[in-house]
Order: C-alpha cells, then structure tokens, then sequence
C-alpha cells in the first residue's frame, strides 16, 4: 500500500511536525507500507502528490491549514482517504473560541472566558489571574497568564499582534492530565496521562525538551475523577465530531475536568504524550500508527456509500 505522510507545513508548529512526520514515516515503513515523505510548504507538493496516487494520506502537519480542514478539504476534493478528523471537526478545534462554544451548548466543562473585540475595553465576568490566548494557534504560542490589569491590557495588545480572534479565560489552579482517543464511531479512551512540569505552565520549552515535563501514568487522582475525565473526553470527541485520533488537555480542580485544548492532531514524535498513551495500554507506535491509517480507510469507505 502507497502511504503519502505530509510533514512541516508553513504553520509555527513546522518544526514538531517534521519530527513526528519522520517517526510515522519510520514506523510505517517498519510496517512494510511504501512510503513518501511530502512536505506542502515545498513549491513542487501538488504535482508530487498527483503523480505519487496515494491509496492514503497520513496528515502529520500540525497547527495551521495542515489541521485545521484545509488539508483535508484538499483530500477530500481529490477523494484520497486520509487520517484523522474531517473537515469540520478539524476546523472547529484548531478554534479555542468555537471548541468553547460547542462544549459549553452540551454542558462539558471548559472553563469561563469572554472575547475580546479588538480595541475595546472588556470587563470580566470573572477575578484574575486569568489567561489570555489566541484562537487560533497552539503550542502555547502567545499564550500569558496575567495577575492584574496592566498585564491583561499589554497581553491583549500583544496576542492581537499574532491573531485576530483573541479570548481571556478564567485561571485554573489543578492538575493538568491528558486524554488520548483513538477510533471511528466506537472509539477507544487511552490511559489518562497527568502533566507534571516545573513551573505548572506547560508551555513550548516544557512540551519539547527532554526532561521539561513529567507524564505520569496512572495520575495521582481518585478513580472517580479518572472516570470522570474519560467519560468527559470521550462525550466531547463524539460531539465535536472527531475521527481517527485526538488528544484532549484538562485540567482537574475539585473533581472537575475542565477541558482547556483538543489536539485533531497530536505530536507523534517519541517524546508525545498520544504515543506514550498508547504504550501504556500495549499499542507499540508501529501499530499505532497502522491502526490510524486503517481508520482512515473504514472513515472514507463510510463516506463512498
Ligand atoms: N485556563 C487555564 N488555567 C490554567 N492554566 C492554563 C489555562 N489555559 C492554559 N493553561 C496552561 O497553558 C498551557 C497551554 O494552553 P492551551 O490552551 O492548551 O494552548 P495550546 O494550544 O498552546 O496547547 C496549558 O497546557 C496549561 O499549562
Ligand atoms: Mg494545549
């Protein structure tokens, strides 16, 4: 079988997704699938893909059109089955504002946040500290957790630069875990995994140097809470649509999950949490990454009928 893996892109997340890129490409390979690395950055990407007629398309762009639908949008016009979320669900959560949305009609627990419009004062439903984010980007890139007023004005300032979607969310002190999921219509809840990092802000440095975080497995939580998080993860995987794969990020205070971040497309490098989840519950990354790619067929077989 001919797999085309699409890694680096032109998103701010280039450099993660040319490492998880090369370890799905060594892995399938290991598999014995016929491999082709294809970077969509590079000028000659449309004409290599058409000629090279993958029977599928293992997406390991991260951020940006490469997870966010348009990639997918593309593949779907040119009717090649690929991996992970479509279109929709794909384009709703790499969007924090409308992930939010959809989770707080169905009553899931992401926490209180209000949007800025550009230029204008806010005022906040809620006491800081508080967290000012982009809606679109990830890898906590221009995200600032601030403690006072001057800070959030500057913050705000800051991340329009970056964003023209912008939203202040309510701090939440507790323990931050990780839910992987993994399945089409019967989907499977990985182990949970609990971040544990030195400042308690798991920000770029801590997500991809050795040593900058800690994944703890099972979390040092009651079992109810565990529960709790898979049950909350997996209703919101099926109610914002996703498909193949999706690591969810929570954080835990009082018993509470909130949802704070839907990967569609989680790092898959040795250092990721989605592969450790995976180990954790005796799935290698070699079969890992077969089982995505025979989802990805059953999702377009579905489609064809
Ligand atoms: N509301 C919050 N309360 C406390 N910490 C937060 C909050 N939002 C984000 N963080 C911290 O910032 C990190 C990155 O935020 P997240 O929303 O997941 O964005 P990204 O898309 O960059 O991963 C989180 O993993 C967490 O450590
Ligand atoms: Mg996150």
């Amino acid at each position: 079988m001919r797999i085309v893996v699409l890694f680096g892109g032109e998103s701010p997340e280039r450099e993660v997704s040319l490492l998880s890129g090369r370890a799905v490409a060594r892995a399938l390979k290991k598999k014995g699938y016929k491999i082709f690395l294809l970077d969509p950055a590079k000028k000659n990407f449309f004409k290599k893909i058409l000629e090279v007629k993958p029977e599928c398309v293992f997406i390991a762009l991260h951020g940006g059109m490469g997870e966010g639908g348009s990639i997918q949008g593309f593949l779907e016009v040119l009717k090649i089955p690929y991996t992970g979320s479509g279109v929709r669900a794909s384009a709703v959560c790499l969007n924090k504002i409308m992930t939010k949305k959809i989770l707080a009609y169905h009553k899931l627990p992401t926490p209180e946040f209000v949007e800025v419009e550009k230029g204008k004062k806010i005022s906040l439903p809620f006491s800081l500290p508080a967290v000012v984010k982009p809606a679109n980007l990830g890898s906590t890139i221009g995200i600032k957790i601030v403690k006072d007023e001057r800070q959030l004005k500057s913050a705000i300032k800051e991340c329009f630069s970056i964003d023209d979607q912008v939203f202040v969310e309510k701090y939440i002190s507790g323990t931050e875990v990780t839910v992987g999921i993994l399945g089409n219509d019967n989907p499977e809840v990985l182990p949970v995994i609990e971040i544990e990092t030195p400042t308690g802000f798991y920000d770029y440095k801590a997500k991809y140097t050795t040593g900058g975080s800690r994944h703890i497995i099972p979390p040092r939580l009651k079992e109810k809470t565990v529960k709790k998080i898979e049950s909350i993860s997996l209703n919101a995987y099926k109610i914002l649509g996703c498909s193949g794969l999706a690591r969810m990020e929570l954080i835990e205070r009082r018993g509470i999950p909130y949802i704070l971040d839907v990967n569609t497309i989680p790092g898959l490098t040795d250092l990721s949490l989605f592969p450790d989840a995976a180990r954790a519950r005796g799935i290698s990354f070699e079969n890992l990454c077969e089982k995505i790619v025979m989802f990805a067929e059953k999702n377009a077989k579905k489609k064809n009928r």
